[in-house]
């Protein structure tokens, strides 16, 4: 069911920091900031030859990663992306299956503008997952 690895998400205290550290010290090319009000993040979106990495840093008073950064001061891995052909086709097997679709389980539109879920770690590894319909 699931695609090709879409990204791998890194949460970081400093936006700015960590887009030069991708950019200067590893030689990568880095995408300008979005902010994303409805997910309470701004991202930055690091191009490899074979996937992405995405910067994140909270955005708002509630963000979903404030915690998340709170527990690691120097950031650390949040979620990893896969691609799906069908979010709702998808969506509909993983519960049919007993696994936990966080939020209200309707698709949102992500980063990509494409529309994205993500699934409890609990399930899967301990592991967040995001899923997006490419
Ligand atoms: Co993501």
């Amino acid at each position: 069911m699931i695609g090709k690895l879409n990204h791998v998400a890194i949460v970081v205290p400093d936006l700015e920091a960590a887009s030069e550290v991708y950019r200067d010290t590893l030689g990568a090319t880095v995408s300008e900031p979005v902010e994303m009000p409805e997910h309470g993040v701004t991202t930055v979106f690091v191009e490899l030859p074979n996937s992405k990495i995405e910067l994140l840093v909270p955005l708002g008073g509630d963000s979903p990663v404030a915690k998340f950064l709170e527990r690691n001061t120097s950031g650390g891995v949040h979620h990893i992306c896969y691609e799906v052909v069908d979010i709702i086709l998808a969506r509909d097997r993983l519960i049919a299956k007993g696994a936990r679709v966080l939020g209200d389980g309707i698709p949102k539109l992500g980063a990509h503008n494409k529309p994205v879920l993500f699934l409890h770690p609990k399930d899967f590894c301990g592991t967040l997952i995001e899923l997006e319909q490419v």
